[in-house]
């Protein structure tokens, strides 16, 4: 296969596409002529973005309003797909807390284990029979870079983006020869609503990826896996984490991440 749309194409799912990494996905997707499906809860932010989307690349966008703290929610956002051939999805919303362990809101961390973790394996379990069936195609599961060790005072979410990283690798695994790729993205920081969501001024950052650079680089290594971190200074550094003895690995950690007050 020569092309990125004869590959994925002709239509991809992205989950979380109203903001952040998942619009970037969206925008560099359509820019690839791929037709899409877009599900996220703000889905005025949707239609907006299918308007442009449409406008801008000739393609046609389908909207799906879902919220992934349901359980029912992924077998509901398969089903809205049957009638469309999708050859790539992009498993991408998320969300994260920061902070001690124990003042974690428990209902909050219920939901992000759901979102994160119950969502991403639903919606794989979902496509892989199908992708199976059409004999090419790609899954794209987005973890984080904290996926790939413990994250103190990000304990909850690291916790679930490792999951993410096991998913993800086990199905890498699985799937050899079916003509499925498989990737789990582990970005770095990345421009998104994310950062002001948990509190941290995105202005204060460094070393910062445009979603759209994320989005690009990582549909350009889907066959690539079974794990991608598309920041070249997240990866270096977690690249050196992960060498590091363990325990020494997780006190710098703690000593970066811990809370001020
Ligand atoms: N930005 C980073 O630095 C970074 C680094 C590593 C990994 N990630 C991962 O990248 C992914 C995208 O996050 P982002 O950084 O782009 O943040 P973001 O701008 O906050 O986007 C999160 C997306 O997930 C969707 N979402 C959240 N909860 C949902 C729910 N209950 N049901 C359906 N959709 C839901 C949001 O849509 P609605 O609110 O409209 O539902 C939104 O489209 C996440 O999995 C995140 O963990 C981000």
């Amino acid at each position: 296969m020569d092309t990125f749309k004869e590959r994925y194409g002709p239509a991809a799912l992205v989950t979380g596409a109203s903001s952040g990494i998942g619009t970037g996905f969206a925008e560099e997707l359509a820019a690839r002529g791929i037709n899409l499906v877009l599900a996220a809860r703000r889905v005025d932010r949707l239609e907006e973005l299918k308007a442009r989307l449409e406008a801008d690349y000739g393609i046609a966008v389908q909207v799906v309003r879902c919220d992934l703290a349901d359980p029912q929610a992924p077998a509901r956002l398969v089903a809205a797909c049957e009638g469309d051939d999708i050859g790539l999805v992009v498993s991408n919303a998320g969300f994260g807390i920061k902070g001690w362990f124990e003042q974690v809101d428990a209902h909050v961390m219920a939901e992000m284990l759901t979102v994160n973790c119950h969502a991403q394996m639903q919606i794989a379990h979902g496509f892989v029979p199908k992708m199976k069936a059409r004999g090419r195609g790609g899954l794209l599961l987005v973890s984080s870079v904290e996926g790939l060790m413990g994250g103190p005072f990000s304990t909850a979410y690291a916790a679930t983006k490792a999951l993410v990283v096991a998913l993800g690798e086990g199905l890498w695994g699985e799937l050899q020869g079916t003509g499925v790729d498989v990737l789990t993205l582990t970005p770095g920081a990345t421009e998104s609503e994310a950062a002001a969501k948990q509190g941290f001024d995105p202005a204060k950052m460094t070393n910062v990826q445009s979603a759209r650079e994320c989005a690009a680089l990582a549909l350009d290594n889907l066959a690539n896996g079974p794990t991608y971190c598309p920041n070249p200074h997240y990866r270096a550094l977690f690249e050196r984490m992960t060498a590091m003895p363990r325990q020494q690995a997780l006190l710098a950690m703690a000593q970066g991440m811990r809370p001020k007050n």
